[in-house]
């Protein structure tokens, strides 16, 4: 949000800014035992029909004084219910040791819901997606490296069993039946855009029935695969974003159950933010035109999400196919904003809800946290990462840092090489997921998993010397087939050097490693010294730093961090989240409750050295100033070598309108995918836009995307946007490339296969918005042929 949209909020808040007395003013959830169940066209609540209108809160990315808050933000929305995953990974941190505590207590907040007159709907995964870590699923399942997760695999399932029989021991008693406000639990989460495995599916189903009796369990998908895993016996709902045509993309639901109600599980009113793109946001009007469409058709809904919250400390979880790591704000350009406050959006969304309220007024707006400003303070003392290391473990092998017993950090790998000539390569695979490396304790570069980055150039060595390979694990991957994210150094590291004309490749022992996780103990190990000025290339060097600073008062404020370099944040023991100075994100939220009157402690762990040590505590938040990002935009890609007819493999006309469009085009073999926009639908239009590219094989099954990569673009929308080449394959329906407005026709994308494949044909999604907006009628479609 800008400076200008945050004061505006402030002042409206303040305004209609009533205090909520206690919970029972506003209760509206009955406590004796009430029926909740699928009718014809409705859902029936106490055997009357019931729209439900859930609001999407997610209590571990809410700090726990601020819960009731954000309930009563939903409430005064006009939401009856709200709608949370229940993420594995925070209350099964070490397997058999669960925790439903501070933080953690499903139990309370669900009571909170009940408290405050809200019914809630619980998805209690295994997975969850959610841009949380693996998924929700916790690192320590990749113990057994050959696992299935999300599969039949016997030991999944017998883990899946334990965290599902330890939720319901905490809140079984909370469903409606039993009086509680719990009305419908998800089984799974959007396994269509996993796999085909209604085994799986059943079995997840089957724990549900047995931990929660007769209850209403229901499945999320997509409009496109929502039949590929449906169970008969369980209610279908579907996802979809702002912007989508509500009528098509319940239409496959309204033939295969012609009776059956209708219900948008996620409408996603905004979305997240990685690192090194642009931070996003989804029309307003839009958002509320789709959920005033709805509701004057009866059709029940969550808004995904209605308040986004924090991926504090290590939580954020990365997109697949490639990967893209997600910041540490979920703000998600929610109605309600990361730090609770009530956004322009918020106060649209509440005026048209009004009309959906039989007339009645809404609640009252809870009262908004104060939000302060910290004058500018520096952290004086840092140890050095290289002065700070813990004991060494001896190992010959390069192994992931699983293997080493922990899920979350950074790993430094020691080894020696012999002397090298200028232009020897060092070749790292693969970095999960930052590597910063050095020879003899000089900086020489780093590899970057969001490039692909595997290979450095090192400068020339006289005499054998010592490489420090320093790897960082961001978020594992929580979409699609690449969740089994291991981190580390997940195969090996090579050097090759080419001598008279002769190439020779050595493949490197490991000596020892140095295990950082992210845990307090590594941190408090450490010992500080006064901070030395910044080195010739403008950094300080990498390490913990360490400082405070008083405040008089205490309240919200976002802290700055756009002097800094990469690493993790932590304020009197809170893990505030990750910084990196490559944007957009450049402030980290600091809850009000987290801090103290008087002094504060502030640590900062940081890979790669700030700039400088400042830091300030500002009344809004920066989600949405990039840093430097080369290599990520439309302007780094390097034109596309020339092709002729021999790579042509099809043309033709694509049909019109909004889903997939197939060509199939017998066995054509290359590396790079070559499509060229000829023509529009509509003939007014001058951008270009797809929201999913798939190649099939030979037995016309779709291909793997994991390896796949921009190649090239005419153009990309992104100057206010992200609608860059990648969301073509990011395996997101409702994200899309487009070139550039005002670009016209013709355009061309290109997409590195990874390697050389046969082909045998095409499918391809147009944008999932009405009137499938730039919307590509005549095409070519080309194979061609590239060396790395
Ligand atoms: C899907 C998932 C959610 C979330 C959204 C995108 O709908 O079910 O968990 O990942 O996408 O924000």
């Amino acid at each position: 949000m800008n400076i200008q949209a945050y004061i505006v909020t402030l002042l409206l808040t303040a305004f209609s800014a009533i205090p909520i007395q206690s919970h029972s003013a506003t209760t509206g959830v009955p406590r004796s035992p009430v029926d909740f169940r699928p009718g014809k066209q409705s859902f029936m609540l106490g055997g009357k029909p019931f729209v439900i209108k859930a609001a999407e809160l997610h209590y571990p990315r809410i700090p726990r004084p601020y819960w009731e808050q954000r309930i009563q933000m939903c409430k005064a929305l006009g939401m009856n219910t709200i709608c949370l995953y229940v993420f594995w990974n925070v209350h099964e941190s070490e397997p058999d040791i669960f925790d439903f505590s501070g933080q953690n207590d499903l139990r309370s907040f669900i009571e909170l819901c009940r408290d405050n007159g809200m019914y809630v709907i619980l998805r209690p995964g295994p997975y969850v997606c959610a841009e949380w870590e693996m998924g929700g699923l916790p690192w320590w399942l990749l113990n057994k490296k050959d696992i299935r997760l999300r599969e039949s695999d016997p030991w999944f399932l017998e883990r899946v069993r334990k965290f599902e029989d330890a939720v319901a021991g905490e809140v079984g008693d909370l469903t409606a039946p039993n009086g509680g406000p719990i009305i419908m639990i998800q089984v799974e989460n959007e396994y269509g855009s996993y796999g085909i495995d209604r085994q799986y599916i059943s079995a997840i189903r089957d724990m549900l029935r047995d931990n929660y009796g007769d209850i209403t369990l229901f499945q999320c998908d997509w409009s496109t695969n929502f039949l590929d895993n449906g169970l008969d016996d369980l209610v279908w709902t579907l996802n979809f974003g702002t912007g989508a045509d509500i009528d098509s993309q319940f239409a496959p639901l309204r033939e295969a159950r012609p009776d059956a109600p209708l219900m948008c599980s996620e409408y996603w009113s905004g979305w997240f933010d990685k690192w090194g793109a642009n931070h996003e946001t989804r029309p307003e009007d839009e958002m509320i035109a789709g959920i005033d469409e709805m509701l004057s058709k009866d059709i029940s809904f969550s808004l995904y999400m209605t308040h986004g919250g924090t991926n504090w400390g290590h939580w954020a979880g990365a997109n697949s196919p490639g990967f893209s790591p997600d910041v540490t704000s979920y703000d998600y350009d929610a109605p309600i904003s990361e730090s609770g406050a009530a956004t322009p959006k918020y106060h649209k969304l509440r005026h048209m809800m009004t009309r959906h309220n039989g007339g009645n007024p809404l609640p009252p707006i809870p009262v908004q946290t104060a939000v302060i400003s910290i004058p500018t303070f520096t952290l004086d003392s840092v140890a050095p990462l290289f002065d700070n290391l813990p004991p060494a473990v001896p190992d010959t092998s390069f192994r992931t840092i699983e293997e080493y017993g922990y899920g979350y950090g950074s790993i430094l790998y020691r080894t020696h090489i012999p002397a090298i000539p200028d232009g020897a390569r060092l070749t790292v695979t693969d970095v999960h997921d930052f590597a910063r490396i050095w020879l003899d304790g000089e900086y020489v570069g780093s590899l970057d998993r969001r490039d692909n980055g595997k290979h450095l150039s090192l400068p020339p060595a006289d005499a054998p010397a010592t490489l420090d390979i320093l790897v960082e694990a961001m978020g594992r991957i929580n979409f699609g087939r690449a969740i089994k994210d291991f981190k580390g150094i997940t195969h090996g590291v090579s050097l090759t050097v080419d001598k008279a004309g002769m190439t020779d490749t050595l493949t490197l022992v490991n000596e020892e490693v140095y295990p950082l996780p992210d845990i307090p103990h590594t941190y408090a190990a450490m010992s500080t010294v006064t901070a030395a000025a910044p080195n010739a290339t403008g950094r300080m060097q990498p390490g913990l730093y360490r400082g405070s600073f008083v405040t008089e008062e205490t309240g919200d404020t976002f802290l700055d961090f756009s002097t800094w370099g990469k690493g993790l944040v932590y304020v009197n023991g809170h893990p505030l989240g990750r910084i990196w100075d490559i944007g957009p994100q450049q402030t980290l939220y600091m809850p009000g409750c987290w801090l103290r009157k008087g002094r504060n402690d502030i640590m900062v762990f940081d890979i790669t050295g700030p700039r400088a040590t400042a830091v300030a505590g500002l009344t809004a938040p920066v989600l949405d100033r990039l840093g430097n990002t080369s290599g990520h935009t439309a302007a780094n890609y390097r034109p596309l070598p020339d092709f002729d007819d021999t790579t042509l493999v099809a043309e033709g006309v694509l049909g019109p309108g909004n889903g997939w469009k197939q060509v199939d085009f017998g066995a054509a073999t290359g590396r790079i995918l070559v499509i060229e926009a000829l023509s529009p639908h509509d003939s007014g239009s001058q951008e270009a836009a797809i929201a999913e590219i798939y190649l099939l094989d030979n037995e016309g099954s779709r291909m793997p995307r994991e390896d796949w990569t921009p190649r090239y673009a005419d153009s990309e929308d992104t100057a206010t946007a992200n609608r860059s080449a990648d969301k073509a394959y990011d395996l997101q329906e409702s994200t899309y490339w487009c070139s550039a407005p005002g670009s016209g026709y013709p355009h061309i994308i290109a997409i590195d296969l990874g390697s050389r494949q046969t082909v045998s044909g095409l499918q391809l999604l147009p944008r999932a918005d009405s009137g499938a907006p730039g919307s590509v009628a005549r095409y070519r479609i080309r194979l061609i042929d590239e060396t790395e």
